[in-house]
């Protein structure tokens, strides 16, 4: 039982010196903005927004941006390595028309753009993930669409390029069944695309001799906007509960022990319990997922004052207090309390 709970926490660690990425010029990080984010505040202008989502080495990125100068260009990269390539390039050519987004781009489209609000989404060579089993990973989603068309302006334009023949079938079946877009060309796709800056890689699929499909799909009507989960729906206070008493830590420790809970598609599961190398304590960590929406969060129960508990977000990470963290912390305590009975509750914003 002991080893499956007992981490060290001084195994965890810190990122590598060259992934001290912080450039407040153009590096913006989703945990830390405000949703929506007010982007004419942040460039400090207002200017039509595009937006490339999975911008791997930034070349079209700064392409776009050098063309459009009265564009608020936004790249949003899920991986740390482009982020480094593309900010080598923006260093180089000193852009100040765009910024970058560390984060999912699904969350980040859901989270920091409003409805109507785009000018220009460029998915370039989306992960095709061409086995069955491994679709569920792929980006381009129809909930996924849905939620693009629904963030587009009027007449905005999607563009999304592949040279996977397969996936780009199903990606014009995909657009031919999302509300609200229609094909800027008489067919759902062209092989050719005058006047575009390649990317890294269009121009492997390009030597290799293979065909490339460009889908450019307007906003031409209503949107259906998808249901977004609860993991990222709302912003709440930042949940905690205070008790008094003295907990034995082993009896806590085997009640959260591999916990999980379960609430429609909603799941919270204990995944390692951590105890300080100096102290009392626990540090607890929560997956909450629902569909293919992960996130993992830390909470820390430990004393707070003479004779006191506290339960509460860990102060690493910087945690947003979603519904779902707030459901996640609650059901923690009261695990806490059926282990402990003894405890009685201070204060509480759960
Ligand atoms: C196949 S590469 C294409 C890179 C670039 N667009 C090009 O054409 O050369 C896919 C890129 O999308 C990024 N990516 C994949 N899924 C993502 C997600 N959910 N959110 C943000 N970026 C993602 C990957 O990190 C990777 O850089």
């Amino acid at each position: 039982m002991a080893s499956a709970w007992k981490e060290e926490a001084s195994a965890l660690q810190v990122p590598p010196a060259r992934f001290r990425l912080g450039d407040p010029r153009w590096l913006l990080e989703l945990q830390h903005l405000p949703w929506p984010m007010d982007w004419v505040a942040c460039f400090g202008r207002r200017g039509p927004l595009h937006v490339e989502l999975g911008f791997g080495d930034g070349a079209f990125l700064t392409a776009l941006a050098r063309r459009m100068p009265e564009a608020n260009c936004i790249g949003v990269e899920r991986a740390l390595e482009p982020i480094r390539w593309a900010l080598k390039r923006l260093r180089r050519e000193g852009l100040k028309n765009v910024r970058l987004v560390l984060g999912d781009a699904f969350i980040t489209l859901a989270l920091l753009f409003t409805p109507g609000s785009i000018a220009g989404l460029y998915i370039n060579f989306p992960d095709p993930w061409p086995k069955a089993r491994h679709h569920h990973r792929r980006l381009l989603t129809p909930a996924f669409l849905r939620l693009a068309a629904d963030r587009l302006q009027p007449e905005g334009t999607l563009l999304i390029a592949t040279d996977d023949a397969d996936y780009a079938l199903w990606i014009a079946d995909a657009l031919k069944e999302t509300p609200g877009l229609e094909s800027a060309f008489e067919t759902l796709w062209v092989h050719t695309l005058p006047n575009r800056e390649p990317t890294r890689y269009e121009r492997k699929a390009l030597a290799a001799g293979r065909a490339c499909f460009y889908f450019i799909w307007r906003r031409s009507g209503p949107a259906v906007v998808p249901s977004l989960p609860r993991i990222m729906r709302s912003e709440e206070a930042m949940p905690h509960r205070i008790w008094k008493g003295a907990p034995e830590l082993s009896r806590v420790v085997e009640a959260l022990c591999g916990r999980l809970w379960q609430d429609g598609e909603t799941v919270w599961r204990v995944r390692r319990l951590y105890r300080p190398v100096e102290g009392d304590g626990l540090l607890i960590e929560l997956l909450m997922a629902e569909g293919q929406w992960v996130e993992t969060v830390a909470l820390q129960f430990q004393p707070h004052g003479p004779g006191a508990w506290i339960l509460k977000p860990a102060e690493i990470g910087g945690l947003r207090p979603t519904t779902a963290l707030k459901i996640g912390v609650q059901a923690v305590a009261l695990a806490i309390e059926e282990a402990v009975p003894d405890l009685q509750v201070l204060s509480s914003t759960i």
